[in-house]
């Protein structure tokens, strides 16, 4: 089983106008209500691929229940850990763009925090084959919280893979995870590091085991104290790149778990990323354009 850490899930609501005007009212034509958060859609998409995943994610409130049987419904196996604050809801509002509001989540007590903690410590001696941490870390959470998650997989011997970005990068590297998975923004803007592989080597001297760049369109780089490679994207593909990231962390977590070689596990989530553009919305795959990427990509290596 995968374990995939959201400290900060949300309801995402999507509403349709015809056309966004400032200061004025609008009629909403369709609504679209789902349970939103980066380690939720690492698990959509292992379900998707036919592997065991758990969802750990504080929630709270009415919106927090409806995010745990939303989940549930689509199949997800989900550990709550019910916190003091309600689950936040970010709104996007399409007219042709997406305007996007987000709201920063609740501020929780330490004690939910510890019991965060505790669910993900039970999940993850549970017989935990790698241990998922994705997303921003919400204000008022504890400065340690990503690596104190590392650390606590790394006790069990769970590889841990890390997709954030600022210092909660910074700090997660520390603590010796197997992967780390930032984009090229990410990247550039938690090291000060505008070359993407000096970036890569400032994280791993700061302790990451391995570290792995996306780059939209242009691919994937992964450099670890050995070896360095990249793999270019799969050209011509279009569509919604949201979530393209959270695809490539599943890929990355599994070809972990099943001890491929490098760079396989890179091969996989590229091709994987781009197929989750094909899909309509973040969690989602196009499993047949995967199978027909795949065989189609190679890595260079970088010397
Ligand atoms: N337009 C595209 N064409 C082909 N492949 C793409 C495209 N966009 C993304 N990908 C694939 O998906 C991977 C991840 O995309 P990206 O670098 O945008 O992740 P991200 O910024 O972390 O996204 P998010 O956090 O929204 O999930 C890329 O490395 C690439 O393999
Ligand atoms: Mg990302």
């Amino acid at each position: 089983v995968i374990v995939t850490v959201t400290p900060n899930p949300a309801v995402d609501l999507t509403y349709q106008v015809g056309r966004l005007v400032r200061g004025a009212s609008h009629r909403v034509t369709r609504v679209l209500e789902r349970a939103g958060g980066k380690g939720l859609n690492v698990a959509r998409v292992l379900h998707a691929l036919g592997e065991a995943a758990t969802v750990v994610a504080p929630l709270g409130g009415p919106a927090g229940e409806w995010v745990a049987r939303a989940l549930a419904a689509e199949g997800l196996v989900v550990r709550p850990v019910p916190v003091a604050g309600e689950t936040r809801r970010t709104v996007t509002v399409l007219d042709g763009e997406a305007t996007v509001l987000n709201e920063p989540g609740p501020r929780l007590p330490p004690s939910d925090w510890q019991a965060l903690l505790d669910a993900v410590e039970t999940s993850v001696g549970g017989g935990a084959s790698a241990l998922v941490i994705s997303g921003s870390v919400p204000p008022g959470a504890p400065a340690d919280l990503y690596p104190r998650l590392v650390e606590m997989a790394g006790r069990v011997g769970v590889p841990a893979i890390v997709d954030t970005g600022g210092p909660a990068l910074l700090a997660a590297a520390e603590a010796g995870p197997a992967v780390v998975k930032p984009n090229a923004e990410e990247l550039a803007a938690a090291t000060g590091e505008p070359d993407l592989l000096d970036g890569a080597r400032g994280l791993l001297a700061r302790g990451a085991q391995r570290v792995v760049v996306s780059l939209g369109s242009a691919g994937m780089l992964a450099v670890s104290a050995g070896d360095a490679w990249r793999v270019r994207g799969v050209p011509g593909v279009h569509g919604n790149p949201t979530g393209a990231g959270d695809a490539t962390v599943a890929a990355l977590a599994l070809a972990v778990t099943e001890g491929c070689r490098w760079p396989e596990p890179l091969l996989r989530a590229t091709a994987l990323g781009a197929a989750a553009v094909l899909a309509g919305a973040a969690g989602e795959v196009d499993l047949a354009a995967y199978r027909a990427f795949l065989p189609a990509l190679s890595a260079e290596e970088i010397r």
